[in-house]
């Protein structure tokens, strides 16, 4: 049985006061999590999550990383910087990097590598337009996405990813893509990681993105293969984000 995990996605959003509230909130109601919970929030407040949830059962993790170890690369943070501050997560290839800082499925698979080098557990994001699900591409899309990933990854690290299916048309839109459409992807995300490492294809977890919310997570955590969600908005009120944690 694979252990869900429901992820909290900052993107760039918070402040030190609002980010404390939010955290206590969270932890206040927490109790005993059933699933493993976690929250990607902006770099500089890495140290704050340290701080604040060390102990708990909250790990934390980044939004991004470089492919460097470290030199002269003006504004990038390495793994090995997210792991000083105990990040158990990174969040990588997700489509507001690839749309807006021209992320390729080869950079991508270049930052899933380095994540697992420096020890961080890569939740790698793949996912298709509104042209491209129109134009019967989903499939061609993500397959692509995940195909140069899993190419680049030694065997015996694929275990070691999340995968996080994100169509880009449901990212912070209302829109969520029913249970059955997600089915669908993960199910063929399963087939592509267990051509690669079958045993591994077992314990990945592949989580659901895209407007999750606490009135359509039940539906679509009751997937077979669909392990957790990244969840972008709702993760901002506490409320939201464990009524999230319930439902899985
Ligand atoms: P959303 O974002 O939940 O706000 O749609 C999800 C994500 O982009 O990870």
């Amino acid at each position: 049985m694979r252990r869900k995990l429901i992820a909290g996605n900052w993107k760039m959003n918070g402040s030190l006061a609002a980010n404390a509230a939010l955290l206590n909130g969270i932890k206040a109601d927490l109790g005993q999590p059933a699933c493993a919970v976690a929250v990607c929030v902006p770099a500089p407040y890495f140290a704050q999550c340290k701080a604040a949830l060390a102990g708990t059962s909250v790990a934390w993790g980044g939004q991004d990383l470089s492919v460097h170890e470290s030199g002269a690369y003006t504004g990038e943070v390495s793994g090995a910087m997210l792991r000083d501050f105990e990040c158990t997560y990174v969040v990588v290839g997700h489509s507001e990097r690839r749309t807006y800082h021209g992320e390729s499925n080869e950079l991508v698979a270049q930052k899933t590598g380095s994540a697992i080098k420096a020890g961080l557990t890569p939740i790698v994001c793949v996912g298709e337009s509104l042209a491209e699900r129109e134009a019967g591409q989903t499939e061609a899309v993500v397959g692509a996405q995940i195909d140069t990933v899993l190419a680049a990854l030694d065997v015996d690290d694929v275990a070691r990813i999340v995968v996080a299916y994100e169509p880009v048309w449901a990212i912070g839109t209302g829109k969520t893509a029913t249970p059955e459409m997600a089915q669908d992807v993960h199910a063929m995300l399963r087939a592509k990681l267990a051509s690669r490492n079958a045993a591994a294809a077992e314990s990945v977890q592949i989580l659901y993105g895209g407007s999750m919310k606490p009135d359509n997570a039940r539906e679509l955590l009751a997937m077979p293969d669909i392990d957790g969600g990244l969840i972008g908005g709702a993760s901002l009120k506490a409320a939201d984000f464990l009524a999230i944690i319930k439902a899985a």
